[in-house]
């Protein structure tokens, strides 16, 4: 059992998910249906932020997500979640969503979002959340820019 106001690494909490695209995930097109993504990105998120803060969460909000290339029946689904920033209740996690073909190995990176979760106490009331030791220097990079899109989103709703 952690400690609650220890800090954590990024790797502590970091969530890898991988999928088969089966007939019943896609569209008429034969390509997968995005909702379908989206569940599994919000609930690769959801455990990294549950796994940060050893705590209940709930999506408090989604970030823009494009679908930049079409996900095939049969691709191989790579879904790597992760722990960006930390707020001082809300948690901002950064999701990569990668395609494989398993026949020819070609992967193709499809999907990028932002989450933002917040950790809440026996009451549902947000929780003070631990802190973020982000080690390596893309965790660094990736900390500063969340850091920046949550101030951005923080001024944008006061305007
Ligand atoms: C989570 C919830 C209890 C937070 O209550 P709240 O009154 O908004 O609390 P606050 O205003 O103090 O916000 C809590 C944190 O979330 C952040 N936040 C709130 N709305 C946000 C938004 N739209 N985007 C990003 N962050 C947001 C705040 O900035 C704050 O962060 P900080 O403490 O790190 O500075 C409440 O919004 C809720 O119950 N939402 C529904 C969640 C849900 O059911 N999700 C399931 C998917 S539908």
């Amino acid at each position: 059992m952690h400690n609650q106001n220890e800090p954590k690494t990024v790797a502590d909490s970091a969530v890898e998910m991988r999928y088969l695209v089966m007939p019943n995930d896609t569209n008429p097109q034969n390509s997968i249906f995005g909702g379908v993504v989206m569940s599994w990105i919000d609930m690769a998120a959801a455990m990294v932020a549950e796994r940060h803060s050893n705590r209940p969460v709930v999506t408090v909000h989604v970030g823009d997500i494009s679908f930049k290339a079409p996900i095939r029946i049969g691709d191989h689904v790579l879904i790597q979640a992760s722990i960006n920033y930390v707020g001082k209740t809300s948690m901002l996690v950064g999701v990569k969503v990668i395609a494989e073909n398993p026949f020819t190995g070609i992967t193709r990176h499809t999907t990028t979002a932002y989450l933002t979760f917040v950790a809440l106490d026996d009451i549902g009331r947000p929780i003070q959340t631990r802190g973020l030791i982000p080690e390596t220097d893309e965790e660094k990079r990736r900390f500063e820019s969340g850091k920046k899109r949550i101030e951005d989103m923080k001024k944008s709703k006061t305007k």
